[in-house]
């Protein structure tokens, strides 16, 4: 069975005071009947303590945007994976189209990411997704393939178990334009038949393929009603407590 997951992308916004008053205001607002998996992803600095802000519920969790594709060393300014498993996170985002294009994060170099993430006990949330123009020359298809394949087809079965993927669209992502809800199912089936023809039924059935891009409360629902949708992975919205909440109950 797979999992519905609501996943809330700080990006680089809040500072320390203002992401515990967040998660603080989430926490307080979730309904006690919650069956949805909640996750927050503020900055590496305050990974920590939000980490431990959830530790009494027990849907919600911390994860990071990133994490180093090396092991420790002299790295100035990296955050490795161990570290971050250290914070309790339970979750690594990996692969977000911000870091692909500004950073140049190739499915190589994710390749060695997620390796870093399971070798500490971490589940990837894996991010991939076209770009307008790729959508309008009809490669979008072969470009998710092409990511998916060169960057977590080659784990095997028991350790694709750890992988959530989030389908986010670039040109939909910061931009208020939403994928309609029949364009993003198209992609998630899409995705989970390559995880069958890579896998197996049961793999496919068992992972959650997340939505990304312009999910807000009033179209959560819409999307989250698909078949092959089993939640998001949310920007904008969730950097307000009401609307992130409401969005995690759009089940
Ligand atoms: P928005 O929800 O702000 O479009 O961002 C989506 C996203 O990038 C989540 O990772």
């Amino acid at each position: 069975m797979r999992k519905n997951i609501v996943a809330g992308n700080w990006k680089m916004n809040l500072n320390r005071q203002e992401a515990v008053a967040l998660a603080e205001q989430v926490l307080a607002q979730l309904p006690a009947e919650n069956s949805t998996e909640i996750l927050f992803g503020p900055s590496f600095v305050y990974l920590h303590k939000i980490a431990k802000m959830c530790t009494d519920n027990t849907h919600v969790f911390a994860a990071s945007q990133d994490c180093s594709e090396h092991e420790s060393g002299a790295f100035t300014g990296e955050v490795s994976a161990n570290m971050i498993a250290s914070c309790n996170a339970k979750y690594i985002v990996l692969g977000h189209s911000e870091r692909r294009v500004n950073f140049k994060e190739s499915n190589q170099v994710l390749k060695t990411k997620v390796e870093q993430a399971f070798a500490n006990n971490l589940a990837v949330i894996f991010c991939c997704g076209e770009t307008l123009e790729q959508r309008e020359g009809g490669v979008h298809f072969d470009w998710i393939k092409l990511q998916l394949t060169e960057s977590i087809f080659h784990l095997s079965a028991s350790d694709f178990a750890n992988i959530v993927v989030a389908y986010e669209p670039i040109w939909a992502i910061g931009t208020g334009v939403t994928a309609s809800s029949e364009q993003a199912q198209e992609i998630h089936a899409f995705i989970r038949d390559l995880i069958i023809q890579q896998y197996d039924n049961d793999v496919a059935e068992n992972t959650s393929i997340l939505y990304g891009g312009s999910c807000k409360s009033t179209n959560a629902k819409e999307l989250f009603s698909q078949k092959d949708i089993d939640g998001g992975l949310i920007g904008g919205a969730s950097l307000n407590a009401t609307d992130f909440v409401a969005i995690t109950q759009s089940f």
